[in-house]
C-alpha cells in the first residue's frame, strides 16, 4: 500500500509579552480603529530579548508531540520554515534538533517567507511519502519583531512573533481521497514581484539582518488571486472540488484577505478559520497557529477535508488539502 503523510499532532507557541494596537499608537502615528479596519489585527505577541526563533520552535515543537502522544526519539526528519532565523547557518532546524535533544534523521530550513510553511510541508510529506523519513516535525517560527522598522507604520502595525508545529507520519493508509492524510500540496512563486514585499538587507547584500519593506496594495491584489488560485488547484490535484471542502484554513495576514479568499471559494465565514486578530502576521506560523486553534477547539472532525494556503514574499504562494 502506497505511504501517505498523516498528521498526528499540532502545537503553537506565542511569547508572553502582548503589544496592542493601543501600544502601538504611542510609538507611531496609528490607531486601533484603522488597524483593526484594515487588517482586523488587535494584537501581536513579541519574543522576550532573551528568546530566538529556535526557542519559540521548541515549545510549539514539544506541544506538537504533547498533542500526537510522540516521543522526540521517533523525529527522524526537522524542516524549520523561517524568514528570520537565529544565524545566518547553520539552519535553525538544527539548533531546534539539539534543544529537542534529536540526534538523527535530517533537519533543513525552508525560506519562502509567509509560504514558508507550505514549502517545509511539501518538502516533508514528499520525503515522507518516498520512505525516506517515517517521522517528520513541520515547524514555522518566526521573530518579526527583529526585522521591524518601528518608524514604518505601514509595515510594524502589521507583524508578530510566534511559531507553530506538525507532526506528520507516514502511514500506509491507501490512496483514495477520502482517506486520511495529505492529498495533495502545490507550491508557486514569480521572483519578478520581489521589490513589492522584501527585507533591505541581508549577508551578501548590506551585512545587517534589514528592514521589511512592502508595498501593501500590490501585495494585497496577489495574495487574494494567488491564494484562491492555489487552493482550487491543489483541490483539482487531489481529484476533488471546491464543493469538498470543509475548511479552509489560509495564512493570517489580514482578515480583508482572508474574507475575499474564503468569498472567491464559495465559502462561508465559518468555514474559515481567523486567528488574525490574536496574533497579527507571523509569517510562516499563522497556519500552524491556526490550525492548532482548530484542533484545540475540536473545529474539524475525522473525514473533514480541509484547504491550507498562503501567499507570501518572492512572490511565493502555495497551498495543501488534507483529509482529517
Ligand atoms: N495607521 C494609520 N494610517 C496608516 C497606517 C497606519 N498603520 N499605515 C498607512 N496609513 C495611511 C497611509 O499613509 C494612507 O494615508 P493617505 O491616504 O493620507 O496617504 C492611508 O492610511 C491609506 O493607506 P493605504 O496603503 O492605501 O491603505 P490600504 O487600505 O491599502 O491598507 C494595508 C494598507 C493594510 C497594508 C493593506 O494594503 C494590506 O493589508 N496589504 C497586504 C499587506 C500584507 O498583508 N502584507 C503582509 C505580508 S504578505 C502576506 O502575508 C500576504
Amino acid at each position: 500500500m502506497p505511504l501517505r503523510s498523516v498528521v498526528k499532532g499540532v502545537g503553537a507557541y506565542l511569547p508572553e509579552r502582548v503589544l496592542t494596537n493601543d501600544d502601538l499608537a504611542r510609538m507611531v502615528d496609528t490607531n486601533d480603529e484603522w488597524i483593526r479596519q484594515r487588517t482586523g489585527i488587535a494584537r501581536r505577541h513579541i519574543a522576550a530579548k532573551d528568546e530566538l526563533t529556535s526557542d519559540l520552535g521548541r515549545k510549539a515543537a514539544l506541544a506538537a508531540l504533547d498533542n500526537a502522544g510522540a516521543s522526540v526519539d521517533e523525529i527522524d526528519l526537522i524542516v524549520m520554515a523561517t524568514t528570520t532565523p537565529d544565524n545566518t547557518f547553520p539552519a535553525t532546524a538544527t539548533r531546534l534538533q539539539a534543544k529537542l535533544g534529536v540526534t538523527r534523521g535530517a533537519a533543513f530550513d525552508v525560506q519562502a517567507v509567509c509560504t514558508g510553511f507550505l514549502y517545509a510541508l511539501a518538502q516533508a510529506d514528499n520525503m515522507l511519502r518516498l520512505g525516506q523519513a517515517r517521522c517528520a516535525l513541520v515547524v514555522g517560527a518566526e521573530i518579526y519583531s527583529r526585522i521591524l522598522d518601528w518608524e514604518d507604520r505601514s509595515t510594524c502595525v502589521l507583524f508578530g512573533d510566534g511559531a507553530g508545529a506538525v507532526v506528520l507520519k507516514a502511514e500506509a493508509v491507501g490512496d483514495g481521497a477520502d482517506e486520511r492524510g495529505v492529498l495533495s500540496t502545490t507550491l508557486g512563486a514569480d521572483g519578478r514581484f520581489y521589490d513589492a514585499l522584501y527585507v533591505d538587507g541581508g549577508p551578501a547584500s548590506t551585512g545587517s539582518a534589514g528592514f521589511v519593506r512592502m508595498q501593501g496594495q500590490e501585495v494585497f491584489r496577489h495574495a487574494v488571486k494567488r491564494m484562491s488560485e492555489s487552493v482550487e488547484r491543489a483541490l483539482a490535484d487531489a481529484g476533488l472540488s471546491l464543493s469538498d471542502l470543509d475548511w479552509l484554513i489560509p495564512h493570517q495576514a489580514n482578515s480583508r484577505i482572508i474574507d475575499k479568499v474564503g468569498a472567491r471559494l464559495g465559502l462561508t465565514p465559518d468555514q474559515v478559520v481567523v486567528t488574525v486578530e490574536e496574533h497579527a502576521n507571523t509569517s510562516a506560523a499563522t497556519i500552524p497557529l491556526a490550525l492548532t486553534h482548530g484542533v484545540q477547539r475540536q473545529l474539524f472532525k475525522p473525514g473533514d477535508l480541509l484547504g491550507l494556503t498562503a501567499m507570501g514574499g518572492g512572490f511565493t504562494w502555495g497551498a495543501a488539502v488534507i483529509r482529517w
